[in-house]
């Protein structure tokens, strides 16, 4: 049998369908190899890579010069050692988050799903310590996304996802987005924490006003209760600042952080001010979170964000990119909004053009997202070139085109 790089991309995708459970609707395209901004599928055809791997999976590009050096390195010194052990790759990782976040301090695990759980353990245990078992309730939001976990899922308020798996974890709270009457009357003694995307991600590109953001930050002081907000995607400079919190001017208790944090390898981390750490020996635990792999991964990962000044790029595309969106908004009616901070930007159109022109896209070679039919979401690499944002406009513009004629 040959090497699986080798197989054609049809029995790729029917060993998937053989061996693997069908959990994801995925689009029927097989990727072989990336570089940057691209992609190349099986049958050699190129991709611009406007969703940086998926889900805004990985902000640096696909194998990026720098993580892949130390990646190579740290294979040859130590991949593995628990958590029952010290390693310099972890000190150092946490040493440079902490430099990014004032001196909050890490939690180390592998995906966004699992900061999540991080975050509503600390924020329970911290209840608990106060003020005892009854303060144990934290306060979400409508439209949110925080994960597939129980306790993740059961934090996301979009109950769409948790049908079928019902009973939810207790204790959450789902409120309105941007009522902050609505929070003032929800928080009591039983609240312990309120938990937000800066903006929200999955359901379609939603930034919070400042307003709101502010308004929160202001209720959680005011009520002695944690103010949480999880950057598993709007982290690491996707938003043109590195966390999309320093957009507003607030300062929460705790952050999550995942997707770019490896720099293509999986990492999350839970962030925590010391005074908030509530979590101790025997609480909670992660066997590979934090190894010297990915912790290798996510010192490069940070050092080049800095080195390449990938922080301000991403300001200055998305800007660029959202200033063309309005031009299209201006030109097409049927586009009903544009929206986004960074290079994290939607264009939501007033029917299902969203979906004719994101087939074209992927016919022409742009990868984008979408949500529903009417939303197309677009998350670049913070390496995006002004000659790939022209590139990705011009494939976009005319499927745009094609589908509102
Ligand atoms: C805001 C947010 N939180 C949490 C998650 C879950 O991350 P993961 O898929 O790595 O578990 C996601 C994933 O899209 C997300 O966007």
């Amino acid at each position: 049998m040959s090497a699986p790089e080798q197989w054609s991309a049809r029995q790729v995708m029917e060993t998937y369908h053989q061996s693997v459970q069908t959990t994801y609707g995925r689009t029927p395209l097989v990727f072989v190899r990336g570089r940057g901004a691209r992609l190349w599928d099986a049958d050699g055809k190129e991709y611009l890579d406007w969703v940086s791997g998926g889900r805004a999976g990985n902000a640096l590009g696909h194998c990026h010069p720098d993580v892949v050096a130390a990646l190579k390195t740290q294979l040859d010194t130590l991949t593995f050692v628990s958590n029952d052990f010290y390693h310099p790759w972890g000190a150092r990782l946490g040493q440079l988050l902490a430099e990014q976040t004032g001196g909050r301090k890490a939690f180390f695990c592998n995906s966004g799903a699992e900061t999540t759980e991080t975050a509503l353990k600390l924020a329970r245990k911290w209840g608990y310590n106060r003020r005892g078992a009854a303060c144990h309730e934290i306060i979400t939001f409508d439209r949110s996304f925080h994960g597939r976990t129980f306790g993740a899922l059961s934090a996301t308020g979009q109950t769409k996802f948790h049908k079928g798996f019902e009973p939810m974890v207790p204790g959450f709270h789902y409120l309105p987005w941007g009522d902050l009457d609505a929070l003032e009357a929800a928080v009591g003694p039983q609240t312990c924490g309120v938990f937000l995307e800066p903006v929200q991600g999955e359901a379609g590109t939603y930034p919070a006003e400042p307003a709101f953001m502010q308004g929160i930050e202001r209720i959680c002081r005011e009520k002695e209760i944690l103010f949480m907000v999880d950057e598993v995607q709007t982290g690491f400079g996707r938003t043109g600042r590195f966390w999309a919190y320093e957009h507003y001017g607030v300062e929460p208790d705790v952050v999550t952080l995942a997707k770019a944090l490896g720099g293509g390898l999986a990492i999350g981390a839970c962030l925590a001010k010391p005074d908030c750490c509530a979590l101790v020996p025997g609480d909670h635990g992660c066997t590979f979170g934090g190894n010297p792999l990915a912790t290798a991964a996510g010192c490069a990962a940070i050092e080049a964000l800095d080195r390449h000044a990938l922080i301000a790029n991403a300001a200055a595309q998305g800007e660029y990119l959202l200033g063309k969106f309005r031009e299209w908004q201006a030109r097409w009616p049927v586009i009903s909004d544009v929206r986004g901070l960074g290079l994290m930007l939607a264009i939501e159109f007033s029917g299902a053009q969203g979906k004719t022109a994101l087939a074209t896209c992927l016919d022409q070679g742009l990868i984008i997202h979408g949500v529903g039919d009417s939303i197309l979401r677009i998350l670049p690499p913070v390496i995006l070139t002004r000659a790939e944002a022209d590139e990705g406009l011009r494939l976009l513009e005319a499927a745009i085109a094609g589908a509102v004629a």
